[in-house]
């Protein structure tokens, strides 16, 4: 073997050496990395416990399942939004113009950084804008809710805010 093809490893290392030290540096010193990490999470959370009703794209099913592309649901309140996602709901709904009067179930089995991140995959995704959900918050909401099963459309509708 050269002393040239030897040397090639020991090239590989360095770089791969540089390009790890460089990743960690920006997870402790910026947010970057995490942001990254929640959308992964994110779309896999959605994938896995959304998807099968509201569709890949977010469309939802005409009749069945309402859409959450640009929807106040999704881009309006946090607090609604997160409390909605742990308990469910059931009711008449009218979304975007389209009447709804079906179920669904609760996700309070995930853990909050996993409601932060599929409410922040959904409200920047499928045409949607609006702020991120942090983790904390949905630990308030979730500390503050004492509640067993589904939410009614019409109660959740005025269950706005993040308590302290
Ligand atoms: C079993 C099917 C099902 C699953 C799974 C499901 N949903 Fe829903 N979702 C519904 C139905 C049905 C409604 C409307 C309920 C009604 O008619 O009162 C709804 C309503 C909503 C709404 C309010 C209306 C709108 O379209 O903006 C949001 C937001 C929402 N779901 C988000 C989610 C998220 C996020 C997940 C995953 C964590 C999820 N849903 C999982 C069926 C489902």
């Amino acid at each position: 073997m050269s002393a040239f093809l030897k040397g090639i490893p020991v090239v590989l290392l360095v770089v791969f050496g540089i390009s790890a030290c460089q990743s960690n540096e920006q997870g402790t010193s910026t947010d970057s990395a995490t942001t990254a990490e929640m959308t992964q999470l994110g779309e896999q959370v959605y994938r896995t416990y959304c998807g099968t009703c509201h569709q890949a794209d977010g469309q939802g099913i005409p009749g069945a399942f309402p859409p959450l592309a640009e929807t106040e649901w999704v881009n309006g309140d946090k607090g609604r939004l997160i409390r909605l996602v742990l308990n469910g709901m059931q009711g008449p709904i009218s979304v975007n113009g389209s009447e709804y009067n079906n179920m669904m179930t609760p996700h309070n089995f995930l853990s909050d950084e996993q409601v932060a991140a599929v409410l922040s995959y959904v409200r920047n995704n499928f045409g949607n804008k609006a702020e991120v959900v942090r983790t904390e918050e949905v630990t308030k909401v979730r500390e503050a809710t004492n509640k067993e099963g589904m939410w009614d459309a019409s109660e959740l509708e005025s269950m706005t805010g993040i308590p302290d």
